[in-house]
């Protein structure tokens, strides 16, 4: 509702799958501007929470309040309308176009000339070009189709595309999983950038360097709960070592699950 309220919060989320407990009340809140990793082990959680903040799946139970606005988004469309999305490494991408189509894909410039549409490929091509050079990303030429394109190009193209329709929370799962080393720093620096502009980003990892190298903060999935969240210059590799594996309960942490995970 206000500026002061936190852009997400999630207050006792769960989600069950037939029997299973994937999540039994995640709480957590994050503001404009903020890198959150979310670690966590195998099967933890970590990735229906992630679908259920960007309107993938629904939550059984519990509260996603965005903006300090209570929204349950029942499809990814929704999610995206107010400023939340998924990007992948290449998934939402068409491969068969160039950078400056990708750009505009759904959002084209069209003017009408004595009622005939025109497509305004200048306009578009340096409104694609400011993007991205703003955001300090190299695309060799912006007019060559996807297909392509590295993997970390790809990324780069989907993130500041986002930024630049107003994203406001972008979800990674796992970003880096396919990318080389200096693909993945750049990776990271790149989310830095766009966190500096005021973006919120939650970014799920297993490679514990990069949630220290990236995030502001570091919050602990651990059986579907939350098992730790910390500022990240107040803990350590270890300390998050101990959340993940159940050895450190502490502060918020609850009871173990009484018939093993
Ligand atoms: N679509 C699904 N159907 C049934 N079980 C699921 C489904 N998605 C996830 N799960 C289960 O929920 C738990 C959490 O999974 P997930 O969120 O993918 O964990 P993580 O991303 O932390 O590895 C696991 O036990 C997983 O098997
Ligand atoms: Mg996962």
């Amino acid at each position: 509702m206000t500026d002061t309220a936190p852009l997400l919060s999630l207050q006792n989320i769960t989600r069950n799958f037939g029997a299973i407990e994937a999540l039994r009340g995640v709480s957590f809140e994050m503001n404009r501007g903020e890198v959150v990793a979310l670690l966590g082990d195998n099967g933890a959680g970590k990735s229906t929470l992630v679908k259920i903040i960007a309107g993938g799946l629904e939550a059984t139970s519990g509260k996603v309040m965005f903006e300090g606005k209570e929204c349950n988004f029942t499809s990814p469309a929704e999610a995206k309308a107010a400023g939340i999305e998924t990007v992948y490494q290449d998934l939402s991408l068409c491969t068969n176009v160039d950078v400056v189509a990708n750009f505009f894909m759904g959002r084209e410039i069209v003017k009408r000339y004595f009622g005939i549409p025109i497509l305004q490929e200048a306009e578009m091509y340096a409104a694609t070009e400011k993007a991205i050079s703003n955001a300090g990303t190299k695309i060799p030429s912006l007019r060559v189709n996807v297909e392509h394109l590295s993997g970390g190009q790809r990324q780069a193209i989907e993130l500041n595309r986002f930024v630049h329709w107003g994203g406001k929370l972008v979800l990674l799962d796992e970003p880096f999983a396919a990318l080389g080393v200096e693909q993945t720093r750049r990776g990271l620096e790149m989310i830095k950038r766009i966190a500096a502009q005021g973006i919120g980003v939650v970014i799920i990892t297993h490679i514990m360097a990069q949630a220290f190298q990236v995030a502001d903060r570091i919050v602990v999935i651990r059986q579907g709960k939350v098992a730790g969240d910390v500022a990240r210059d107040k803990t350590s590799p270890d300390e998050i070592v101990r959340m993940i594996t159940g050895e450190a309960f502490q502060g918020k942490a609850q009871e173990a699950r009484p018939n093993g995970p």
